[in-house]
């Protein structure tokens, strides 16, 4: 073969390589295109390779050193592509075209935790008989959470193995400490920086060692009430639970009182709240929601407050009891699981 016809031939080859590399649209193609030119078997390149034996043998240096030039060439030409395709992947010919009539993907909004919520409301309606908000902290002395709500020391709600105590002492103090056992200590805290009147709630955590079940947990909250002036009496008491549980329990719902005994109250009471239980033929049940009286006068001492003076009533009542009541939750150990199923029910 002349010189010239060679040349020729590997100027073909290289625009036809080239052309095929620089439009290879994805990796398939483009390996496709190299096996073809370049391909160590079969490939356009090797035949040009072969032919260099055809061309006369002073032409030989000449055809060879072009033959190399152009094979590099190539090869680089290669790179570059496969450089190109890998920047840039070519779209997916499997998705589906834009169509911009299909309704849009909601987006999942996040809501808040039904005790939370159940919070919100209570806050709301108590507002709405007059009672404010107060909030005291969930790291209490003995003096809030015992002894000034007339707990003695030989109570056995003060036992260590009832309470969480902590073991770093007050800074001012050097009194033990304790996680709020209840939130009644509220009730002190608010008296001791209010003359009378008061009419307050308080609402928040309190923390109890007791073993995890579906109506226990170690840490739950309590809606805490109190209200003290001129003539308050166990009626008023009443009403006020009455409006708090058809408020947010429903009409229907009904309140009872039985006799019970809490140091901090005289007389005490447990409140049971009604419910007609669909399941067994919507018999009347009961459920103790929690429990109220009329503060007792050494409470009401202790704070500085005149018991011939003003008189006053308290409640405390558990959160995820009315809630669970409220939405016939059976565990109130749900609240706590972090489900998602289960937490998307109250949106
Ligand atoms: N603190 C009580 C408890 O945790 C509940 C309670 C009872 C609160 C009577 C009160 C009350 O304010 O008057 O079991």
């Amino acid at each position: 073969m002349a010189l010239s016809d060679y040349l020729a031939d590997l100027d073909a080859l290289a625009a036809a390589a080239t052309s095929a590399f620089t439009a290879a649209a994805d990796a398939g193609a483009l390996e496709a295109a190299r096996i073809e030119f370049l391909g160590a078997k079969s490939g356009r390149i090797k035949t040009v390779q072969k032919q260099l034996g055809t061309v006369p043998g002073l032409d030989k240096p000449k055809a060879g050193k072009r033959f190399n030039e152009v094979k590099t060439a190539l090869e680089a030409s290669f790179v570059a592509a496969e450089g190109r395709l890998a920047a840039s992947p070519a779209p997916s010919t499997a998705s589906a075209p834009f169509d911009p009539t299909l309704p849009g993907k909601r987006p999942r909004i996040g809501h808040l935790h039904p005790l939370t919520q159940t919070i919100e409301e209570l806050t709301d309606l108590m507002g709405r008989l007059g009672f404010t908000v107060a909030v005291g902290p969930e790291i209490e002395d003995e003096w809030h959470n015992f002894e000034a709500l007339n707990i003695p020391p030989s109570h056995p709600a003060r036992d260590p193995l009832e309470n969480f105590y902590l073991q770093a002492a007050g800074a001012a103090t050097g009194q033990p400490l304790l996680l709020r056992s209840q939130t009644s200590t509220v009730q002190i805290r608010v008296m001791e920086q209010t003359p009378p009147p008061v009419r307050v709630i308080s609402l928040g955590r309190v923390y109890r060692p007791d073993t995890a079940d579906a109506t226990h947990y170690p840490m739950f909250h309590q809606i805490e009430g109190l209200l003290v002036d001129r003539g308050v009496t166990m009626a008023d008491l009443k009403s006020v639970l009455r409006l708090f549980a058809s408020s947010f329990l429903g009409g229907d719902v009904h309140i009872r009182f039985r006799p019970s005994f809490f140091p901090f109250t005289e007389p005490s009471v447990e409140v049971d709240m009604s419910w007609h239980d669909t399941g067994h033929g919507d018999a009347i049940r009961w459920i103790e929601m929690g429990g109220a009286g009329m503060v007792d006068p050494h409470v009401l001492r202790a704070v500085g407050y005149d018991p011939e003076e003003v008189t006053g009533f308290a409640f405390g009542i558990g959160v995820e009891r009315i809630c669970a009541r409220r939405h016939g939750v059976k565990d109130i150990r749900d609240f706590y699981r972090n489900d998602v199923r289960f937490l998307h029910q109250f949106s």
